[in-house]
């Protein structure tokens, strides 16, 4: 697929490393594609860079992986030029009631097919998506469709399992496992290389 990821920090490199590898051709829309490391990024992972709105005029979907807070300048500076592609926010709007950016882009992007996801665990968890011998899981929400198979398909390119919980009015769930991925990380210390899983079974009577 061709996949612009706006954003080449943390997020955005090690998702467009992964998607690289598995034989996506990945753009990274930066301020600066000529910026060191960027250019370190690209080298390492045969991608390329552009500007924001130049990497995402060829793409089938859009990732999202800057700050929150610079998420209203960015999309409103793409415009129309989102609409129709397939929206993946990435973002959180930490220490803000909400995390997510969804009426943006559902306002910039009428008829996309929207997803929340990447947004639950830390990095880490994306470039090594194996804890104890466990693939880690991926609780994620969005427009259903054709769209939801292809953004399953690329989670599932990273590593991870992908969990589907339901449309966008779940997202309040998805951003509270942010919000406890937070706790059991970082504010409790146990590390981030941390996820949670979903496990099922048939209960026996005794
Ligand atoms: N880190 C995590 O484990 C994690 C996990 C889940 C979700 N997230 C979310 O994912 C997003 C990215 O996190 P990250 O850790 O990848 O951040 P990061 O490593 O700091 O990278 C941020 C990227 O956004 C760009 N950027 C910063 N300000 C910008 C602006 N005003 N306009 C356009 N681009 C801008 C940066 O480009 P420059 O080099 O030009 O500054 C850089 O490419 C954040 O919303 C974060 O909350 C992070």
């Amino acid at each position: 697929m061709k996949i612009s990821i706006i954003g080449a920090g943390n997020i955005g490199g090690t998702l467009g490393g992964k998607w690289a590898t598995q034989g996506h051709q990945v753009v990274f829309g930066v301020r600066d594609p000529q910026a060191g490391k960027v250019q370190i990024l690209l080298e390492s992972h045969g991608t390329t860079a552009h500007s924001i709105n130049k990497s995402i005029t060829e793409a089938e979907v859009v990732v999202f992986a800057i700050p929150g807070g610079a998420m209203a300048e960015t999309v409103g500076r793409l415009g129309d030029n989102l609409n129709g592609k397939i929206l993946i926010d990435a973002t959180n709007h930490v220490g803000q009631q909400q995390m997510h950016q969804l009426p943006l882009l559902r306002q910039a992007a009428p008829e996309s097919a929207i997803f929340r996801a990447f947004s639950t665990l830390g990095w880490e968890n994306f470039a090594d998506p194996v804890i104890g011998g466990q693939q880690v899981d991926l609780f994620y929400c969005g427009d259903s469709g054709s769209g939801q198979e292809m953004v399953n398909d690329l989670i599932a390119d990273i590593g991870l399992r992908p969990i589907y919980i339901g449309g966008l009015d779940q997202v309040d769930i998805i951003d509270s496992l942010a919000r406890l991925w937070f706790v059991m990380a970082l504010q409790q210390g146990r590390g981030r290389h941390l996820a949670f899983k979903l496990q099922t079974g048939l209960m026996t009577q005794a």
